[in-house]
């Protein structure tokens, strides 16, 4: 960290000292104020609900300037990386730092598709699920059983097994999505075929039987590769973060990949494509266009807590540069398809262009996230919805294993333990039962 001349100085009205605290500068982006000491000198604590002021690392991977609407991987915009590079060029420079050159890249593909299978006795442990289990409910189980079949990746503190670790999660996840799909429709698990693209081995293993094969159709294969690198890394957000905090404490990366796993379900975070679909459905049966703007009276009504799905962001307030990319990837799949009247779509084109013009949502900075455009695309390619908020985990470990690494890397890392403003009951003593 590069320490700034400028120090901050806290000063308190009841006539406590006041204190200075180290600033740091980061390469782009705001200076941080440094509060490691704030408490041995004041005995105080900072409050800071939902990280809206507190960065919890130093990282070098991603960059968001929310206000501009970008985006960058290790300094590459995503819109080059989306349109000059697949998943796994950016796998390599989001675990590495740089882009591959032509040798790098054979060797990395190679590598990966190494590892594409995943022991026999997983399909045992998944027959333990309901045939009806959330896609989600099982993916939280079966990554954090990989560390129950490779005993010889989970020692996070050593290189090597973090190295062979990050490859596995990478390989193995496609595998691991189509496993939980196949099984939810009763049908054979499909093996990898790892002379395939890593986006179409993972469209062949859902998508193929043992009587049909899959016909590759390039559109929809660039489409969901792009899918995966639109994914790939958002820096520290909520399942980010739940990752470096569980993998803090030393846990094996398995482990710490199921937790960022189960934090990605939620709706306000990657469960979003899945909502924002099922919220267009919803508004499709209940009359369709025609009853959008009674839809968003009640997005507006404070009392609702109907959200409009797919709109909003923490850190974008303008236009989120991955949805740009996703709506331009959603009219070449439905083109492609033919699917360009599909109602559906029409009636999403119509809720954007009404939400984009309407007061409410120009005053909060309320934009489209990609989670409005990717859940389109992906039924589209004939992906089922409770699958999408999979897939994202499927693209998201890459920035996870990236981040858990760079953490563990990292000469300042600590186990995380926040602190807490306590306003319980202060000590007191058990009554007998009779006078409680
Ligand atoms: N529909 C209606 N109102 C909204 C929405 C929305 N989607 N998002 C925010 N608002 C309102 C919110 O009610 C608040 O209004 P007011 O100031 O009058 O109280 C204001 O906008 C600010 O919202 P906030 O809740 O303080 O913003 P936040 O940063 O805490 O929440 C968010 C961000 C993503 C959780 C939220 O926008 C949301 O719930 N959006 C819908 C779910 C969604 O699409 N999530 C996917 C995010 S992108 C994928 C990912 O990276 O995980």
């Amino acid at each position: 960290m590069t320490p700034s001349d400028v120090k901050a100085t806290l000063s308190f009205s009841d006539g406590s000292p006041s204190i200075d605290l180290p600033l740091y500068k980061g390469s782009i982006g705001p200076d941080v104020i440094d509060i490691r000491k704030l408490y041995g000198q004041t005995g105080k604590f900072t409050y800071d609900p939902g990280f809206l002021s507190t960065a919890s690392c130093q990282s070098t991977i991603t960059y968001i300037d929310g206000d501009k609407g970008e985006l960058l991987y290790r300094g590459y915009p995503i819109e080059q990386l989306a349109t000059q590079c697949d998943f796994l060029d950016t796998c390599y420079l989001l675990l590495y730092g740089e882009l591959p050159n032509e040798q790098k890249q054979k060797d990395f593909h190679k590598l990966v598709s190494e590892h594409t299978m995943v022991h026999e006795q997983m399909q045992f442990f998944l027959r333990g699920f309901r045939r009806d289990a959330h896609p989600m409910a099982v993916l939280t189980g079966l990554v954090g059983a990989l560390s129950a079949f490779y005993h010889d990746s989970t020692d996070i503190t050593n290189p090597k097994h973090r190295d062979i670790a990050a490859i596995r999660l990478i390989a193995k996840m496609p595998t691991l999505v189509a496993m939980a799909y196949k099984y939810g429709e009763g049908q054979p698990y499909v093996y990898p075929r790892n002379k395939l693209s890593y986006a179409g081995n993972f469209m062949r293993m859902m998508f193929a039987t043992p009587c049909e094969d899959y016909e590759p159709n390039e559109v929809l294969v660039r489409a969901m590769d792009r899918i995966f690198i639109l994914h790939a890394d958002h820096e520290q957000n909520a399942s980010t973060s739940t990752v470096r905090l569980c993998g803090s404490s030393g846990t094996n990366p398995f482990a710490a990949i199921a937790a960022g796993v189960a934090c990605l379900w939620g709706p306000a975070h990657g469960g979003a494509n899945e909502a924002a679909l099922n919220m267009l459905e919803d508004i499709q049966r209940n009359g369709g266009v025609e009853k959008i703007g009674e839809f968003i009276k009640q997005v507006k009504d404070k009392n609702s807590s109907v959200k409009l799905m797919g709109f909003g962001h923490r850190v974008y307030k303008n236009y989120d540069p991955r949805a740009k990319l996703m709506r331009e990837t959603c009219h070449e799949v439905l083109g492609a398809l033919g699917l360009e009247n599909d109602p559906l779509f029409k009636l999403a084109m119509s809720l954007e262009k009404i939400a984009l013009e309407d007061e409410y949502f120009v005053a909060r900075k309320l934009y489209p996230n990609v989670d409005f455009y990717s859940g389109i695309v992906q039924r589209a390619i004939g992906i089922p919805v409770s699958l999408f908020t999979a897939i994202f985990a499927l693209a998201r470990t890459v920035g996870w294993i990236a981040q858990l690494n760079e953490m563990i890397g990292d000469p300042e890392y600590k186990i995380g333990r926040p602190r807490q403003l306590f306003v319980g009951s202060p000590r007191r003593d058990v009554p007998p039962l009779a006078q409680r």
